[in-house]
């Protein structure tokens, strides 16, 4: 009785959390992937920021606990700064700076979308670009 109980409250967590990574999923489609796509691009030179699997490989890099990865996020899209920043200066230089995203996101779906984003960039097959797989440090 009681480990079906167990079972039934894990099927029940499961559940909860797919419903939440989704909806995480659908903030980001709404408000991030305009700029930061989603894919490993076909044609760089059409990139209006860097896309998020690179963006998480250097966020992950600086921050490998995911505390601490979802504090910088939530902060950032919030206020970003040169000074802050964890991308490579040259990104800076060819994308400009992260426009402030205070007023189009709350903190509380940005909380979400950076868990999210944690859990899931950059994917296991992703080597970098050109450069090593620095993925799996921690979780
Ligand atoms: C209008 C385009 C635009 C939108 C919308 C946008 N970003 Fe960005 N973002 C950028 C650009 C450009 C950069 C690279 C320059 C920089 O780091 O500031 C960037 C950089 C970042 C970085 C890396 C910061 C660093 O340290 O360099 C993170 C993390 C990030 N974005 C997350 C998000 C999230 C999450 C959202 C959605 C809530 C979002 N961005 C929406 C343009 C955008």
């Amino acid at each position: 009785m009681k480990i079906k109980k167990i079972l039934v409250a894990i099927g029940v967590l499961g559940l909860v959390s797919s419903l939440f990574a989704s909806e995480a999923e659908k903030i980001f489609d709404a408000k991030c992937s305009m700029c930061h796509i989603k894919t490993f691009p076909k044609d760089s030179s059409k990139l209006v920021a860097p896309p998020i699997m690179g963006v998480m490989r250097h966020v992950k890099m600086t921050y490998p606990k995911k505390e601490y990865a979802v504090k910088f996020i939530v902060d950032y899209v919030q206020n970003p700064t040169k000074e802050k920043a964890i991308c490579k200066p040259q990104k800076i230089a060819r994308f400009g700076l992260m426009p402030s995203q205070k007023g189009n996101i709350s903190e509380q779906e940005l909380e979400e979308v950076a868990k999210w984003l944690f859990d899931n960039f950059p994917p296991a097959n992703f080597r970098g670009f050109g450069m090593q797989n620095h993925r799996g440090m921690q979780k």
